[in-house]
């Protein structure tokens, strides 16, 4: 088959670590008889320097031209000020996932068996979770106001609003996952406080009845946040809004112990998804070959399954992965004291020698 993959490089370590999965996909391509053919498109920091905006115009329907849309990382401390939301890089995550309509966004967080010592929960070896955040709506996309008040100063306001419609597509997603997976699904929400959870909720325990082979059950995100750190390994798939799903799978992924190593998949209805890593676009170490490259070849991985229904190609990918961990090596995210480390680049090839 023939694939059409726009390339975000971004920011930071973003070019790099696209670099080496660019590679990956061509290794698997040869092995298995696929063809790539990649589309360089413009979008975050480098967009704001070269054009002036984050997000240029005609961004979205570049990457709706292409069957999947890799992404490395946006943004940096140089565009961190900006009150113009074209010079902020965080526009241009927000507009594309809008835009492509990527409802679903897929975070993982599994302990590659090789790391379960650099895991800080040692005793919870099984440590393998899916977030299921929802992607376009709540209070990201809710109308935001500034205003003065009479006598209580200025006033801000970020309204959080969830539709049935939004919150069954999504918590279908949740589901169907869970089926493909452990059969478990935790849906994280705030019901005894927010009306959007009530409706979340109501409109779960409906969907709840036509899954009856998933055991299913409602969790309160701040028991959800603690759980998470007691005992991971209880969670399969967990399904949850936008913001509350930003926050636990960033916690979810530290509990890995190695946010360099987690890739992530945001999907819509239709083609192109969107995957990346997980990790930003590290300014701190851009440009000098110590970016782990795991996590964005693991999105390729992801791609694989999620896009093109070719789950050979992702398993041949994740066992490269993991043999090359095995064999004991590492970046230098993810090395003990006394390790050497390599850099992007060589771990690119290990992982490629291993296809
Ligand atoms: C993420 C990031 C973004 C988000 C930011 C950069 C806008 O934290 O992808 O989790 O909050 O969605
Ligand atoms: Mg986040």
């Amino acid at each position: 088959m023939n694939y059409k993959i726009a390339l975000i490089k971004g920011d930071g370590i973003g070019p790099e670590v696209v670099g080496e999965a660019v590679k990956v996909m061509d290794a698997i391509g040869e092995k298995f008889g696929h063809k790539f053919e990649y589309v360089d498109i413009l979008m975050g920091g480098c967009a704001i320097d070269a054009v002036g905006k984050s997000y240029p115009e005609g961004t979205a329907e570049k990457c709706k031209e292409c069957d999947a849309v890799l992404l490395g990382a946006v943004g940096g401390p140089k565009w961190g000020h900006s009150t113009d939301p074209d010079k902020r890089p965080e526009t241009a995550l927000l507009s594309i996932r809008k835009d492509l309509g990527l409802y679903a966004n897929l975070r993982p967080a599994a302990l590659r068996p090789a790391l379960a010592e650099s895991c800080p929960l040692k005793n919870d070896k099984n440590i393998d979770l899916m977030i299921v955040r929802e992607l376009t709506g709540g209070v990201y996309f809710g109308k935001k106001d500034r205003y003065q008040t009479e006598d209580r100063g200025e006033e801000a306001s970020d309204l959080m609003a969830y539709s049935e419609k939004e919150i069954e597509r999504i918590g279908r997603r949740g589901f169907e996952l869970a089926r493909l997976r452990g059969k478990k699904l935790a849906s994280v929400d705030k019901a005894n406080v927010l009306e959007t959870s009530r409706l979340w909720r109501q409109v779960m325990h409906r969907l709840a009845e036509e899954y009856p082979d998933v055991q299913y059950e409602d969790v309160l995100v701040d028991n959800a946040a603690m759980q998470l750190v007691r005992a991971p390994g209880q969670f399969d798939v967990v399904v949850t809004e936008n913001m509350f799903g930003d926050i636990l799978s960033d916690e979810a992924s530290m509990i890995t112990g190695s946010i360099g190593l987690l890739p992530s998949a945001s999907i819509g209805d239709t083609a192109p998804g969107l995957y990346e890593p997980i990790h930003g676009s590290a300014p701190d170490i851009a440009g000098q070959d110590k970016a782990n490259p795991i996590a964005t070849i693991l999105s390729v991985a992801m791609m694989f399954r999620y896009s093109f229904d070719l789950p050979a190609e992702a398993q041949a990918i994740e066992d490269a992965v993991d043999a090359v961990l095995n064999e004991g090596w590492r970046t230098a995210d993810i090395a003990k004291p006394g390790e050497t480390a390599v850099g992007t680049l060589k771990m690119g090839e290990l992982i490629r020698e291993k296809l």
